[in-house]
């Protein structure tokens, strides 16, 4: 079964919930699915998944701390071991969003592969935005081989 990790960080519920929405939609395409705060989530996690959403909540437009925590603590223990594995990105702003733009050139430090479009919600996802965060799931357990 193919494993997806959804690793996020949320202040205020945002990101929580649209995390959970990705992890709804791998989970649903067959995929086996950890979730994680980027605080908690460990370089092994990302060594172990075969694909992997990248959330948060836009911080001064860039990535929250949570998730720059972890990417800080694997980038070295990773390092040349996921190349091209397929990532997607997902942010919550108040507006700007620009934080995208920040996960994916990080991702491209660790040579992950983009597999779908970044997801960019405002506020706490709506019905149809919970919907889009699925797809975007499914898209990391169809992109993760096996
Ligand atoms: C410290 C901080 C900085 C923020 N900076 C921005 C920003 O630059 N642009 C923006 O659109 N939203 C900004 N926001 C708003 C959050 O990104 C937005 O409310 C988000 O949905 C919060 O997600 P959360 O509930 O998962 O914490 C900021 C919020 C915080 C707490």
């Amino acid at each position: 079964m193919r494993k997806v990790l959804v690793v996020y960080c949320s202040m205020s519920g945002n990101t929580k919930e649209a995390a959970e929405a990705v992890a709804a939609g791998a989970k649903a395409a067959g995929a086996s699915v950890t979730l994680k705060v980027g605080t908690e989530a460990q370089p092994q996690d990302l060594l172990e998944c075969d694909a992997v959403a990248l959330g948060s909540y836009d911080a001064f437009s860039y990535v929250g701390g949570g998730l720059k925590d972890f990417l800080d603590r694997a980038f070295y223990p990773t390092q040349g071991q996921v190349t091209d594995k397929p990532y997607a990105a997902f942010v919550t702003h108040g507006g700007g969003g620009q934080a995208v733009q920040s996960i994916e050139s990080l991702a491209q430090a660790f040579k992950l592969k983009r597999v779908a479009p970044s997801v960019s919600v405002k506020g706490k996802p709506s019905g149809q935005a919970i919907a889009v965060l699925k797809e975007l799931g499914a898209k990391l357990a169809a992109a993760g081989g096996k």
